[in-house]
């Protein structure tokens, strides 16, 4: 893997500032979203309106906990595989998550730079659009998540906790978590999933068949890799491989940001009613559209 230091430093960092960080005042509002103060700020959002793409950036969205740290190993391994350099993680991957000064020192790195982000379609800086850079956008059913984002609090220790699944389950319903509502991010992605340039991929089809999901991968970034070469990086990728080097490669959150990396561990916290009340919801923002059928909500999220 790269050296990734100045991604374990940040991550330190952020995890000193959520220990001084009670639950009630991890999150600010910017234009109508919450976000962790501990990570983002209305400077860097406001620099971020300059931020200059580039047509070879490699930008990985997705609502968090849906499997990011996944792609982006996989992205930087293809990078690897094709240059033979290494992906050195000059800065954070999340885009709008640091310093307001790291644009300006973006500009010098070397493309492609990859860009993770969990910001909803209409926050992207407009020079995404207007460069043309390539978007993947990746997917994972709704009970899952929750239940991934309420361990992720509530295991790492520095990381605000809440006072049970029953209390994040309430305030993940309305949106009140970390870049604000799943439903609103998937209505507001929906839209533009057909979109040149755009492609989405789901946890539960790279989890399903990991050397398919990886050769769409390399195809849509262009990238050209032999048989073998991806048979290599799958067998690098898989949760138990990725499981095995989190220390080294994100630093203390690793063993429990790669925590379970399963389909269908929602059925350990969810009541009846939460099923319910999760399954209404999904209907009201995604039925009927692509998106919605794309999800497999029957497959994944019915008990
Ligand atoms: P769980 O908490 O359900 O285990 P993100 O990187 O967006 O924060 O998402 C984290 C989730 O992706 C975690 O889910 C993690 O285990 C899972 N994940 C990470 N790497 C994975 C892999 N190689 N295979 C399957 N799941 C993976």
């Amino acid at each position: 893997m790269a050296d990734k230091s100045k991604f374990i430093e940040y991550i330190d960092e952020t995890l000193g500032k959520s220990k001084e960080t009670a639950l009630s005042h991890l999150f600010f509002t910017y234009q109508g979203i919450p976000y962790p103060v501990t990570m983002c700020t209305s400077e860097t959002f406001q620099a971020l309106d300059n931020f200059e793409a580039r047509s070879d950036d490699i930008v990985l969205a997705s609502y968090p906990k849906c499997g990011s740290n996944w792609i982006l190993h996989i992205v930087s391994e293809l990078i690897f595989a094709v240059s033979k350099k290494k992906y050195d993680y000059p800065e954070f991957p999340v885009l709008e998550c640091g310093d307001s000064e790291k644009y300006q020192r973006m500009k010098q790195f070397p493309s492609p730079r990859i860009l993770a982000t969990h910001l909803h379609y209409d926050k992207l800086p407009g020079s995404i659009f207007k460069n043309k850079a390539k978007i993947l956008v990746i997917f994972r059913n709704p009970k899952d998540v929750a239940v991934s984002f309420f361990h992720f609090h509530n295991d790492v220790p520095n990381i605000p906790s809440y006072g049970s699944w029953d209390e994040f389950f309430r305030q993940f319903m309305k949106g009140q978590v970390s870049w604000g509502s799943y439903f609103d991010f998937a209505i507001n992605w929906n839209m533009h999933l057909d979109d040149e340039n755009v492609k989405l991929i789901l946890y539960e089809d790279l989890k399903e068949n990991l050397a398919a999901g990886i050769k769409q991968i390399a195809d849509f970034f262009g990238f050209s890799l032999t048989g073998e070469q991806i048979q290599t990086i799958s067998a690098q990728s898989t949760f138990q491989a990725m499981q095995a080097k989190s220390q080294e490669t994100h630093g203390a959150v690793g063993p429990f940001l790669f925590r379970k990396g399963e389909i269908g561990d929602w059925k350990n916290l969810f009541s009846e009613t939460q099923s319910r009340e999760m399954e209404e919801k999904f209907k009201e923002y995604l039925a009927g559209t692509s998106l919605g059928a794309r999800l497999k909500y029957e497959s994944h999220c019915q008990p």
